[in-house]
């Protein structure tokens, strides 16, 4: 062992033992070998330790054989479905290591402990499996960023691209009544498209004043609830005079956060979000947080004005288009169902 002094004007190699007169070298040299003695007994423990075949495992595929050498790049295979991504591990002419470059790789994808696979595949699998594991990482994750706003009406943060709008202030509940707004955005028709049954449990995530959970009150009747999260406790007062004044029992008034809706776990039918998405100062872990209130076969329905068309009167930052919101819902981890396109000037994006 050596290490480079740099008391010297040239680099001297020193020998390291001669450390010796320190005092602390002669403790530090037995904890040294004694960790070295249990490592190589650990090491030789695990090679007698008889291992299955590695044929009953999926991702070893002793078949394929390829000149293509070890390498951390996709390559394709047409014995494996042409969707996957793979990697080859090793290449010896009779034996590859594939592993699947589009899911995280787990210990168990790894070939068995063996004299051979410690010494050559491990080594060679290494960059392989960081590569996975990045990919894996900068799909899963997807990040905030920071940005100048160029927009009165925006945050300075972005995500996947969209600068993400300031929320409503309860000051414009008005706008949220405004009697031309059955004629622009035909809340019935909307809802008629949902397939509402009674009995159901429905989220309305961003309710403001109450206009939808109203609606869908009557629709999942005395047997259902609506769940009607805002943020914004005056919103919330205001909800509840107009549920005192229609003497509607089934709605429940909860004061979310902005990354948390408080919703029950695996309780909902439906999450709808009419013209509220698009300000979560928080998409990520809202759309994390509400996946989880979710009933298996539950959805998750997003309501936006199309920023597609020019012709629709509303602030740039408080429109999406339907492919940034599918973009969106993709990335944290939902299943685009069907997009209703009918409204005169919103666009609905289901997902499950
Ligand atoms: C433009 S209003 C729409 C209200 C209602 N959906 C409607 O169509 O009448 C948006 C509402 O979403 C609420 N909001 C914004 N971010 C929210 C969040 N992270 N969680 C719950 N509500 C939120 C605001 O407080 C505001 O009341």
């Amino acid at each position: 062992m050596t290490f480079i002094s740099h008391s010297q004007t040239r680099p001297v190699v020193v020998p390291l033992f001669s450390l010796r007169n320190v005092d602390t070298w002669n403790e530090t040299r037995a904890t040294l070998t004694k960790t070295i003695l249990a490592a190589i007994f650990i090491f030789a423990m695990v090679l007698s330790y008889p291992r299955n075949s590695t044929a009953s495992q999926p991702h070893v595929n002793r078949k394929y054989t390829s000149e293509q050498p070890v390498s951390k790049k996709p390559l394709t295979c047409p014995e494996l479905p042409a969707n996957d991504r793979w990697a080859i591990a090793r290449h010896d002419g009779q034996t590859n290591f594939l592993f699947p470059l589009d899911t995280p790789i787990t210990p168990t994808m790894l070939p068995p402990i063996s004299r051979t696979n410690l010494i050559h595949v491990y080594p060679a699998a290494l960059p392989v499996v960081l590569h996975s594991a990045e990919q894996q990482d900068g799909r899963s994750r997807p990040q905030y960023e920071f940005h100048k706003s160029s927009d009165p009406a925006g945050t300075g943060k972005f995500f996947l691209g969209r600068e993400i709008a300031q929320y409503m202030s309860y000051h414009g509940a008005p706008w949220l009544v405004r009697p031309e707004r059955e004629m622009e955005e035909q809340p019935d028709v909307m809802l008629d498209s949902l397939n509402i049954q009674p009995g159901q449990t429905i989220a309305d995530i961003g309710a403001g004043v109450g206009y939808f959970s109203l609606r869908l009150a009557d629709r999942v009747g005395s047997k259902g609830q609506v769940l009607a999260v805002d943020i914004q406790r005056r919103m919330l007062a205001l909800l509840k005079t107009n549920m005192r004044k229609a003497r509607v029992k089934n709605i429940r008034p909860i004061l979310g956060s902005v990354k948390n809706p408080r919703l029950p776990t695996g309780k909902v039918d439906l999450v709808l979000m009419v013209d509220v998405y698009h300000e979560f100062t928080f998409p990520i872990e809202m759309i994390l947080a509400i996946r989880q209130s979710l009933k298996p076969d539950g959805r998750i329905v997003f309501v936006e004005y199309r920023s597609e068309d020019p012709a629709v009167p509303i602030k740039r930052l408080h429109k999406m288009s339907e492919q940034q919101v599918r973009i969106e819902g993709n990335a944290l981890g939902l299943k685009w169902q069907e997009t209703i396109h009918y409204l005169p000037w919103q666009h609905v994006v289901i997902f499950h």
